[in-house]
């Protein structure tokens, strides 16, 4: 008798335990972004009862309005997110997509040679948007706020204005030349021509209405009607090729995220058309076989340079828009492939001689990341961009919408590299319709105790920085202020040196490394701007921290 009652007993005991376990909520919402107006859009709209999928459309249009260098309703990007009540996990694929005109020699001159800043200037290095169609369909799907909601801390701030900051003045300057060569953009982002005074207000009369259209309308606010006309008119007046059709015909594409697990931690990352997920998991598959805390500091970053360098040979060499090739992931992020790779690695492998190199123009600033958790525990991880700052430079007039540059991100012609200096192959060529191959990687990292919601801008060192953030967490575990602020040091396989950020090596571990065969270059200004969000459950505490390298803010509330 007593021996058949003692489960049930032992279960009354375990029940209540049980019972949090499976109900085990954050005690509070997380929101990291890169501008302060943008984290607050997001805290507020989560006051006015959305998720944090609502919250994710407002900090993105807010970021569209605030930081017109680094993203855009001219640009796009990749929305990885985890819904709390089923589980579900999808990747929104908000990447623009080339016009239909689009030719694979289109930025090559009769000779056959690339024409200088044709990818990168005006409206011809410009790929069809994709981040309004994600913003309507974020909000559908998955938000529980009408889209004029969620949009009105954005419209608000484009009427109002936003001042301008340290970060917006060294953007405006390396791209005043473009801007000033574009007469709507300049008036909007230029003060009669000039980098404007920190503090003076930047107002958006026309990008406000062009968000209202899209509030009230949704997607065809933006891809038809007056606002595609005018697109189209002014892309087409200034010497570009975009059609009605091309807006008519863009669709964002869900699709499922890469998973992946290194050690103790569950990996969801960034499927193609960005190569960030399938790069990111490879190299944490082949850092799988080290115990890096047992290895001195140079043999450490030695294996990590080395791991980054078979994983971007493989992205120069296979990747690229999965609509268009077919690219075998299932290999490339098999562990038997990594134990193959990792073989090579044990010295400094011989890698195919570069036919070219170039310095990498990027900053690291420009383009933008922000992370969210909601209390139903809810979380979004989205990387966008409008490619280099200030995008294309061209405003088509009447829409305040700035275009991006991100056709760049394309092979423009086999062996050249883009402003990144990343080269690629036939996988990444131009085709009409096809989308250019990103490193955007916005990141969930899991354990059974943690969640942890990151991501960073940064060009072609998107990936390494998110790989060194991921291993900090998985070998010392940090937190999130720790992540954001780690010292970075990057290789992507051509051109074959290492970049690192002042902190990142010693004076001695720079020679030890020079010893071993590296070319090191000092990237003295440090560069990303990460921003991270972690869900604790054991001690169930939310944290965020924004990358001290920018101007961003983390807010817990
Ligand atoms: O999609 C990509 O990989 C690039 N267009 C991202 C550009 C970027 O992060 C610029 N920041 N420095």
């Amino acid at each position: 008798m007593i021996y058949r009652a003692r489960p049930l007993i032992l279960f009354l005991i375990f029940l209540p335990l049980l019972a949090t376990a499976a109900e085990l909520k954050p005690p509070a919402a997380g929101i990291a972004s890169a501008h302060p107006l943008a984290t607050r859009a997001g805290h507020e709209i989560l006051a006015r009862g959305g998720n944090a999928f609502d919250a994710a459309v407002a900090i993105a249009a807010t970021l569209a309005v605030v930081e017109p260098y680094g993203s855009g309703l001219g640009g796009g990007g990749f929305w990885l997110l985890h819904r709390a009540r089923d589980g579900f996990e999808t990747m929104v694929d908000a990447r623009e997509r080339a016009p239909m005109a689009a030719t694979r020699d289109m930025y090559l001159d009769e000779s056959g040679r690339p024409v200088a800043g044709l990818s990168l200037n005006g409206p011809l290095a410009a790929a069809i948007p994709g981040l309004p169609a994600a913003l309507a369909h974020v909000a559908e799907k998955y938000g529980r706020l009408p889209l004029t909601q969620s949009l009105a801390p954005a419209i608000r701030l484009a009427r109002k204005g936003f001042a301008v900051t340290a970060r917006y003045r060294k953007l405006a300057e390396r791209r005043m030349d473009v801007l000033n060569a574009h007469p709507a953009a300049a008036r909007v982002f230029l003060d009669n021509g000039f980098v404007p005074d920190p503090g003076f207000i930047v107002r958006q009369p026309d990008l406000a209405r062009t968000l209202v259209r899209l509030a009230k309308k949704g997607r065809a606010g933006f891809y038809a009607g007056v606002t595609a006309r005018r697109l189209v008119e002014g892309v087409r007046a200034a010497g570009g090729i975009w059609s009605l059709k091309d807006l008519a015909d863009y669709r964002i594409v869900e699709r499922t995220p890469v998973h992946g697990r290194h050690k103790n931690i569950r990996v969801t990352s960034a499927a193609l058309p960005s190569s960030g997920g399938t790069v990111l998991t490879q190299m944490l598959n082949i850092l799988e076989g080290f115990d890096l805390n047992k290895l001195d500091r140079v043999q450490r970053a030695q294996v990590i340079i080395e791991a980054m360098r078979l994983a971007y040979r493989d992205r120069a060499r296979y990747l690229g828009d999965p609509d268009f090739v077919s690219v075998d992931t299932q290999r490339l992020l098999s562990h038997d492939y990594a134990v193959r790779l990792r073989r090579a690695l044990r010295t400094r492998v011989k890698l195919d001689a570069p036919r070219r190199q170039t310095e990498t123009r990027g900053t690291g600033t420009n383009t933008t990341h922000f992370s969210v958790i909601d209390r139903e525990g809810n979380r979004v991880a989205v990387t966008l961009s409008i490619n280099y700052a200030f995008g294309s430079g061209f405003m088509p007039p009447g829409t305040g919408v700035l275009l991006n540059n991100e056709m760049d991100d394309f092979v423009i012609k086999p062996g050249v590299p883009n402003v990144y200096g990343l080269v690629g192959a036939e996988a990444n060529a131009i085709a009409p319709g096809k989308r250019p191959l990103s490193s955007m990687t916005p990141t969930f990292l899991e354990t059974d105790d943690a969640v942890v919601v990151l991501g960073t801008p940064g060009g072609s060192r998107i990936i390494t920085m998110v790989l060194l953030a991921a291993l900090e967490f998985a070998n010392n575990r940090g937190d999130a202020a720790s992540w954001v602020a780690l010292p970075r040091f990057h290789h992507q396989y051509l051109p074959d040196r290492v970049e690192y950020e002042p902190d990142a090596f010693s004076k001695p571990e720079v020679r030890a490394l020079e010893g071993l065969g590296y070319k090191l270059v000092l990237r003295k200004n440090g560069y990303g701007n990460m921003q991270a969000v972690v869900w604790y459950k054991t001690g169930n505490r939310v944290a965020a921290a924004s990358d001290p390298r920018g101007e961003g803010l983390a807010l817990v509330r």
